[in-house]
């Protein structure tokens, strides 16, 4: 649990940004592949239809196009940037893709690095920037969340497949005086031990490598998951880290503008907001044109919110996300938007 420390920076959320692929893929659709019909999709999750990255598209696209328009709306330089930091489970190069946008980017100066918590991963990496800049070390960052979990579903199971789309959010983060802190406080939370209800695991090949000896092959499986457990999971933990985090910081639920939660279900946002009594104008939901984007649900939902006029200036939001790890957290912010 940690509050915000008197006396240091403060930290804004002066941009945001999203991109999502073109290719939509229906519900309907899906019926072609497996057993399953959009009625059933519709009732259980809320999505009606995911995007997923067709030929030539790649993560690093899809976090360049988001983080460009986050710098855009901040306003800023990519000179000025600091850091970059991405949030995936799916980089297009295993040994980090975070330098590959910040090349992109034209953000030269800035060190550019992977953090990887699955659905997690974007209030991870908010949290992480944010202590950066708390310290006073760097003054701006662009925290990404990007994900194409359709390169790892394994499209012939109808229990998992249903779920997922392609894209990215990404947000401007800078530092300000401590008494205009936006981020009021966070919870990060991970369960090993429960992990094997959502995994996307190494596969096992050995190959001869010379002799008598052998070396393992490089290659992962398909996500493999226990969805019942995930949900149980989910309406079980995000209640009690909010409530948690409400109630350190003599916070009424009511006081909310806006719920922001990882997009994974329809069902699990209602349950949320039906634990703290919000009405659902304020719980921010995405999910029906995206499905579960991983790491990009918040700051793509946060970007659309935005940029419609729903979240404005001063707006203060709860959120959380959730998913494999286990891991799960929450951030109590304020949106500040471009001076
Ligand atoms: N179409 C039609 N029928 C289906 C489908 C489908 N796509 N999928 C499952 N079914 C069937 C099942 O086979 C089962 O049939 P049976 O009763 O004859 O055995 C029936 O529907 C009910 O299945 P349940 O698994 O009980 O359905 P449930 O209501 O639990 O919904 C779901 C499943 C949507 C997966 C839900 O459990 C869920 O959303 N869990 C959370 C998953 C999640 O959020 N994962 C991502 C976490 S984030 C990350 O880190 C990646």
């Amino acid at each position: 649990m940690a509050q915000a420390p008197p006396n240091l920076p403060g930290v804004a959320l002066v941009g945001c940004g999203s991109s999502t692929p073109a290719q939509r893929v229906i519900n309907d659709e899906l019926g072609q592949r497996v057993e399953t019909s959009d009625a059933w999709i519709q009732t259980r999750t809320g999505i009606r239809e995911r995007k997923v990255v067709a030929k030539g598209e790649t993560v690093n696209d899809l976090s360049y196009r988001a983080a460009e328009s986050a710098l855009q709306m901040a306003g800023w330089d990519a000179e000025t940037v600091d850091l970059v930091l991405l949030a995936t489970s799916t980089p297009d190069d295993l040994f980090g893709s975070a330098p590959q946008i910040q090349a992109m980017l034209g953000a030269s100066k800035a060190v550019a690095f992977d953090l990887t918590a699955a659905c997690s991963g974007f209030l991870f990496a908010l949290v992480t920037a944010s202590q950066f800049l708390r310290t006073g070390s760097i003054k701006r960052a662009l925290v990404i969340g990007a994900d194409q979990l359709s390169r790892w579903v394994d499209w012939d199971d109808r229990r998992s497949c249903v779920l997922f789309g392609d894209g990215a959010g990404a947000v401007a983060i800078e530092s300000t005086n401590s008494n205009q802190n936006g981020l009021l406080a966070f919870d990060l939370k991970s369960d090993g031990k429960r992990g094997g209800c959502l995994n996307l695991p190494q596969r096992r090949d050995y190959l001869d490598l010379v002799t008598g000896k052998t070396h393992q092959k490089g290659g992962y499986s398909t996500i493999e998951m226990n969805g019942q457990e995930v949900y149980k999971f989910a309406v079980r933990e995000v209640p009690s880290i909010l409530d948690n985090l409400l109630k350190v910081n003599n916070i009424k639920p009511e006081c909310l503008d806006w719920l922001l939660l990882h997009q994974a279900n329809q069902r699990i946002l209602d349950a949320v907001a039906d634990r703290f009594k919000l009405p659902r104008e304020k719980v921010l939901s995405n999910l029906e044109s995206y499905g579960n984007t991983s790491a990009a649900t918040i700051p793509l939902m946060l970007d659309e919110a935005v940029r419609d006029g729903r979240v404005q200036s001063g707006h203060l939001i709860a959120s959380s996300g959730f998913g494999a790890g286990l891991s799960w957290g929450a951030a109590l912010f304020k949106w500040h938007g471009p001076s």
